[in-house]
């Protein structure tokens, strides 16, 4: 198609063109991209409500050995489409999610000899974009590298901004800065952003598949631009046409609730591939863990051994009692002996140890209503594990499993494997290495009817829509680092800006639920940084469908009352709303039950103590509920008096507006259930 017939296209979808630029608005002309070539170098800038959000910003690629993909295009066609479908999740924050957007693809063809064509595809959503490139199958491009992926965002100030480094040894695992954007060198997304109007932004990528996950780099004043980790020889992508990259993509709301309750990432995942869900189910789980991240037991075996048959069983039997779904079993297989996080060492995946009858314990699960948690610590040892993972899922399979944590514990480069020569070469986590590590340890377990829990992993781009199986994850700071961090572990503020930066992501594996907030026992420079009710807040704020009760099962028995939030609190849900938010202050979330009619509400606070008003509105009207609540009581304070907690019901309905008292680092968590 000549640009002749380009113009008649523009014309007949009444496409604005603006001098050589072609436009897509959301369904809702809420946000606006433009795209142009200049001299054949193609560029895009994106409006909200017709206010610049990413100045002209420059698209391309560099490659090895090969022409550069950045120049001397020309527009070849140009489709322009609309979409709106109603679709169904397996599992959730949100049953029914509505992809409804305007898409315009913009096929270029370079003017040179080679006639190489490239299609950027930019899909307008109301609450942001996604724009991802697509090179096709053609004669003069077949394998490639990229060394440089172009993408630029060239935002409009130096607005506020929370973010963690990337390309640091310990992965995700850091608490976030709130700096200008000034300050911000090379970083992880979700990269969030406050502008001076208060508009909210989060960068980040959807459907990472055999590609690099990206970093964002600032190269000068406002600026970002991809930088993807790369191979051991420099190589970002090693790829061949046809391919498509990930979406990059910006979310957007004017209030920062408005990106909790945003599914573009999901929106732009391909949809379901595994035929039969039905062994894909949401759930809670306990397990022998804690015990051994305060030092009470170990993980390898010796006197203090934690995963042995006799107390795996006392684990069921307490799972079993309190309903819950699966019990993890850590340090079960040979390997943990010696400094385990350190070295990369070679774990068994299919011997246990001699005191921990694996079969045996299995099988007590299931004649009990319970299933093992399978755990897998490679410990970044990724051929050790590959060698063995075909085996060890059949073995978990065999034995009723239905849901594996897998582990990846090591330094940031610390993955080793030799190519043809021999050449020991050091992989980032977060590389094409382990993308596609990772995409054949899903697809395997999918064979094996088994969901994924993934520690250390690579982010969420919102892969559990194509694959229900990859269930959760954790690849953030999560509760561990308050049984053994450096200065406390996560200081009050951290969950207050988790909801805004990793948990818009996906669901995190975050592992709330401890009621007993010191150990000193074993850790007296470590203790849990909230109030008790803030602690059962979490089980709503962050989303996970495979949802740990992560105490001592004597620490439950010691509070029954206060437990019975943790057994009622599902794991999946129908619906979320977000009442309140402010990054790194507070927030409230509601959800409603997949399963029931009953609401959950979870508000949490930071070292701040405030009063929040919530409006009952979203109750169904004209119906009366019994609100069961759990807050902080008079004297609560996170330092002197954390465990100071109210449980009491109150008849409620929608027309009701209660006030939520949150005590310093403290919290609120409410189950409404119909009268
Ligand atoms: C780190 C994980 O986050 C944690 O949950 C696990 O217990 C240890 N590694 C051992 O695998």
């Amino acid at each position: 198609m000549n640009y002749f017939h380009f113009l008649l296209i523009a014309i007949f979808f009444i496409l604005p063109v603006r001098g050589d630029s072609l436009s897509v608005y959301s369904p809702d002309n809420v946000v606006g991209v433009q795209f142009f070539l200049v001299e054949g170098v193609p560029y895009y800038s994106v409006q909200r409500f017709g206010r610049d959000v990413v100045q002209k910003s420059r698209l391309g690629f560099e490659l090895q050995d090969i022409p550069d993909l950045k120049t001397g295009f020309t527009i070849n066609d140009v489709t322009n489409t609309h979409h709106d479908v109603t679709w169904k999740q397996v599992w959730g924050e949100k049953k029914y999610i509505r992809n409804y957007y305007n898409e315009l693809r913009i096929d270029l063809v370079e003017r040179g000899e080679l006639k190489r064509e490239m299609t950027i595809v930019f899909r307008a959503y109301d609450d942001g974009i996604g724009f991802r490139y697509e090179i096709p199958e053609q004669p003069a491009i077949g394998e490639f590298n990229i060394m440089n992926e172009l993408t630029e965002f060239a935002l409009t100030g130096d607005h506020e901004a929370w973010w963690i480094g990337a390309y640091q040894w310990n992965r995700f695992e850091y608490l976030y800065e709130n700096t200008p954007l000034s300050e911000v060198d090379t970083v992880h997304t979700h990269f969030t952003l406050r502008t001076e109007n208060d508009l909210y932004l989060s960068f980040h990528e959807a459907a990472v598949v055999d590609y690099s996950t990206m970093a964002l780099e600032r190269t000068h004043d406002y600026t970002l631009q991809v930088n993807l980790f790369p191979w051991a020889d420099g190589v970002k992508v090693r790829t061949a046409a046809p391919m498509v990259t990930p979406w990059r993509t910006i979310q957007m709301a004017d209030d920062p609730g408005g990106l909790i309750t945003s599914y573009l990432i999901l929106n732009l995942n391909e949809s379901n591939k595994i035929e039969d869900t039905t062994w894909i189910k949401p759930g809670k789980y306990v397990g022998i863990w804690w015990e051994m991240h305060i030092g009470k037991s170990t993980w390898e075996i010796g006197p203090n051994h934690g995963a042995t048959t006799e107390n795996a069983k006392r684990y069921i039997d307490f799972a079993a009692e309190h309903n819950f779904d699966h019990v993890l079993v850590e340090g079960w297989n040979k390997g943990w002996e010696g400094d385990w996080y350190a070295d990369g060492v070679v774990f068994d995946f299919t011997t246990p140890y001699p005191d921990f009858d694996l079969a045996g314990v299995a099988q007590y699960a299931l004649d009990n209503g319970v299933r093992i948690m399978g755990h897998h610590e490679t410990s970044a040892n990724i051929l050790n594990y590959e060698e063995q993972m075909e085996d060890a899922f059949a073995l978990y399979e065999e034995l009723g499993v239905r849901a594996v944590k897998t582990g990846y514990v090591g330094h940031g480069t610390e993955i080793v494997w030799y190519d043809e020569d021999d050449n020991e070469n050091h992989e980032w986590h977060h590389g094409q290495f382990m993308v596609e590590h990772h995409q054949r340890v899903v697809e395997l377990a999918a064979k094996h009817r088994i969901s994924l829990n993934v520690h250390e992993g690579v982010k969420d781009t919102g892969l559990r829509r194509t694959w229900p199986n990859l269930m959760t994850r954790e690849v953030a700071r999560g509760q561990e680092y308050n049984a053994w961090g450096g200065e406390g572990g996560n200081p009050p503020d951290h969950v207050v800006i988790l909801p805004f930066t990793r948990n818009l992501s996906g669901p995190f594996d975050y592992t709330p639920g401890i009621v007993e907030l010191h150990y000193d026992e074993y850790r007296p420079d470590n203790r849990i940084n909230s109030t008790l009710a803030g602690e059962l807040a979490l089980y709503v704020i962050i989303h996970s469908p495979l949802q740990m009760a992560a105490d001592l099962p004597e620490n439950y028995e010691a509070r029954p009352d206060v437990f019975q939030f943790i057994k009622d609190v599902p794991a999946d849900w129908y619906d979320t709303k977000v009442l309140h938010a402010s990054i790194g202050n507070y927030v409230t979330i509601i959800r409603k039950d997949h399963n029931s009619d009953d609401w959950y509400l979870g508000s949490i606070t930071d070292e701040n103590g405030r009063i929040l008003e919530a409006s009952l509105s979203f109750l169904d009207a004209g119906k009366e509920y019994v609100a069961e609540i759990y807050r902080d009581g008079k004297n609560a304070d996170w330092i002197n008096n954390p465990y100071d907690i109210v449980i009491e019901e109150k008849v409620v309905d929608s027309s009701m507006t209660m006030q939520l008292r949150l005590a310093t680092s403290g919290g609120q968590a409410i189950r409404f259930r119909p009268l």
